[in-house]
């Protein structure tokens, strides 16, 4: 089967996270990713947190399917001569590493536009050029900070709290795959190469868009009435951490359901939708609050919005998180169980819609990992095993026209 992105070569000089999560997007989708690496160690993730002796760690496993691995010294003349051929022949160079690496490489935006005007050089940073941080190494605690998560995360009463999902580093990825690909369709219409970048911080900061949002509506009103704070907290000048608040005009928490005493997940995250007040009420068995005027509207409730919790709560006492949720669905109700980890593994809607993946994998034998969360119509992104550190190396090279003995010369100076 033919895919979108067939065709369109990629140098992949990412590492860790926020650059491997993109490329390894755009591969599932086609693209002919060849990850370079230093000899002899390649992306430091391999080695990290491993489980299984001697065999690439799940970090590097899960970000880094369906690539080919080519390695190379790229600070040797043998190994840039090698990256030159390369560039001249590839449609896209992502790179992610810190602020000037590449430039004292010998591989600066205007060197590379000057060896193929028509690749797009698509670059991750912690922070956007010119930034007064632009110096900055960052990793992705570093840029829930820098991009305002972490001040908006957590209780009230606690410190600032990161969040468990990867807001800095594959969120970025996700928003550099979106430049590239524009990029791409940019260079149909002008025949010309383009620099993208995408910053940590900004990257961050465009998905805590709503708490900008509350920051302008505490200055002008001095209150956000749907933090728990309201009505019977302070507020000070700056967004206040919501707890489980949910962000937009529907209340929501997370509530406690039969078992919570031992299970630390035995939760739902409850929403009341305006709308949805009457099958609320019908569900608890409290039909009086549809029509009393204390709770009719979403401003009268807001005031005692945690008793009415509670009373979700004693409701839901003697239901398992997953029993509540099938007699709640019935009323059309937005919840969910919180999912673990675990039982998120071994979800058949997730392994049947391909968003759970079991892969073969030379090393390690099989392991699961999170496969495309984008489904097409025409095409199953097929997700194939990250390659072994330098596992390609001699096909790109000789696909770059390099002889056998130009392979072998290139070992014996270890620039591959
Ligand atoms: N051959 C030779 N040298 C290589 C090489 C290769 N194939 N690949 C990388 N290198 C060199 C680089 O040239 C650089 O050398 P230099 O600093 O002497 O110029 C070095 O390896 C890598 O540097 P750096 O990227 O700064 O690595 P680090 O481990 O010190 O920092 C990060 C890691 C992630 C903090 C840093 O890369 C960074 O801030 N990246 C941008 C933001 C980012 O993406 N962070 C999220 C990661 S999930």
């Amino acid at each position: 089967m033919t895919k979108p992105l067939d065709g369109i070569k990629i140098i992949d000089f990412t590492h860790v996270q926020a650059g491997p999560a993109c490329t390894q997007l755009l591969a599932w989708f086609g693209a002919d990713v060849i990850k370079v690496e230093r000899p002899g160690s390649g992306d430091v993730t391999r080695n990290q947190l491993r489980d299984i002796p001697d065999a690439d760690a799940l970090y590097f496993t899960m970000l880094n399917s369906n690539k080919k691995s080519l390695t190379l010294d790229t600070k040797k003349p043998e190994g840039k001569e090698v990256l030159e051929k390369l560039i001249r022949e590839s449609d896209v160079l992502v790179e992610n590493f810190g602020p000037g690496a590449l430039d004292r490489m010998g591989f600066s935006w205007e060197r590379l536009n000057e060896l193929n005007p028509k690749m797009i050089v698509a670059s991750v940073k912690g922070f956007s050029d010119g930034h007064h941080y632009d110096d900055l190494k960052v990793y992705e605690n570093v840029a829930q900070c820098a991009g305002g998560a972490a001040s908006t995360t957590g209780f009230w009463d606690g410190p600032p709290t990161i969040s468990a999902a990867a807001l800095g580093d594959s969120n970025t990825g996700m928003h550099l795959a979106i430049g590239i690909l524009t990029a791409l369709l940019g260079r149909d219409k002008t025949g010309k190469g383009q620099k993208v970048a995408v910053s940590m911080q900004d990257s961050v900061l465009n998905l805590c868009r709503v708490k900008l949002r509350d920051q302008q509506r505490l200055e002008r009103v001095g209150y956000l009435e749907e933090y728990p704070q309201y009505p019977h907290g302070e507020f000070g000048d700056v967004v206040p951490r919501g707890g489980n608040a949910g962000g937009g005009g529907q209340p929501g928490w997370v509530l406690k359901c039969k078992g919570w005493e031992t299970d630390s997940n035995a939760y739902i995250y409850f929403t009341i939708q305006g709308h949805a007040w009457e099958p609320i009420c019908k569900a608890l068995g409290k039909p009086e609050w549809i029509e009393d005027p204390a709770y009719r509207t979403a401003e009268a409730r807001q005031p005692h919005i945690f008793e009415i919790f509670k009373t979700i709560e004693a409701w839901l006492a003697d239901k398992t998180k997953f029993e509540a949720v099938d007699i709640l669905r019935k009323f059309d109700i937005p919840c969910a169980p919180v999912l673990t980890m675990k039982e998120l593994a071994n979800d058949p809607s997730l392994r049947a819609s391909g968003t759970i993946v079991e892969v073969p994998h030379k090393k390690r034998g099989s392991y699961l990992t999170v496969g495309s969360p984008i489904k097409f119509s025409d095409m199953k992104p097929e997700v194939t095993a990250s390659p072994l550190l330098g596992e390609h190396t001699d096909e790109v090279l000789a696909s770059l026209g390099y002889s056998r003995q130009e392979i072998f010369n290139l070992r014996e100076v270890k620039a591959v």
